[in-house]
């Protein structure tokens, strides 16, 4: 679905198809070059970073492992319900693994500030934080994110993975929801 399709739902497009895939390739170049040599596992946080790992994953130029988490966190409006639960777990022992956990949004931070200890408590090499958006509030929460495609306003955006009620997800480009949609 392109933003022509749904034209009305839309304040504008923050980002085009073609921006998107040149940015994911750009943070996946980026990744390589920070980890030549070493074996890497990449973590999707379901649902939404389906669409940024299947690009990003198939940026790379070498192997990569991937693995998927579910953590619930919004409730099926625009507010983060302040509740973080593990719905899915790892099936990957990371325990001395290089780990790289993939979103497409950090909006409170909540999220990935708690996954990020969790995981951590796991003993891995490493873990670090890839997010295609990244929202202001997310600066004041203690979350360490190494690699930001890009920081936007705080509003309320749609498309490559990011719902409003399960809806938008498959938009190709990602836009900003017009308020007659949720109000
Ligand atoms: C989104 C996103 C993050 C989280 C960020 O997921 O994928 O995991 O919200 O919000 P926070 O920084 O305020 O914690 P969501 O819970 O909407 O689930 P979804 O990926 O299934 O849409």
């Amino acid at each position: 679905m392109d933003a022509a399709h749904v034209e009305q739902d839309l304040v504008n497009v923050l980002f085009t198809e073609a921006q998107i895939q040149e940015r994911v390739g750009e943070l996946a170049r980026e990744i390589e070059r920070d980890y030549e040599g070493e074996d890497v596992l990449i973590v999707g946080i379901l649902r939404g970073a389906v669409m940024v790992m299947a690009d990003m994953a198939r940026s790379f130029s070498r192997h990569i492992e991937m693995d998927w988490m579910a953590v619930s966190s919004y409730g099926s409006g625009t507010k983060s319900s302040g509740v973080v639960r593990i719905l899915k777990d790892l099936d990957t022992d990371i325990s001395g693994r290089h780990v790289i956990v993939v979103d497409e949004i950090i909006d409170t931070g909540l999220t990935l500030s708690w996954l990020t200890s969790n995981l951590t408590s796991r003993n891995p090499a490493s873990v670090e934080i890839c997010t295609l958006l990244r929202k202001p509030e997310a600066l004041a929460m203690p979350v360490d994110v190494k690699y930001v495609g890009w920081d936007i306003p705080n509003e309320f955006v749609v498309g490559y993975g990011l719902d409003y009620k399960e809806r938008y997800r498959n938009l190709r480009d990602i836009g900003t929801l017009a308020p007659h949609v949720y109000s």
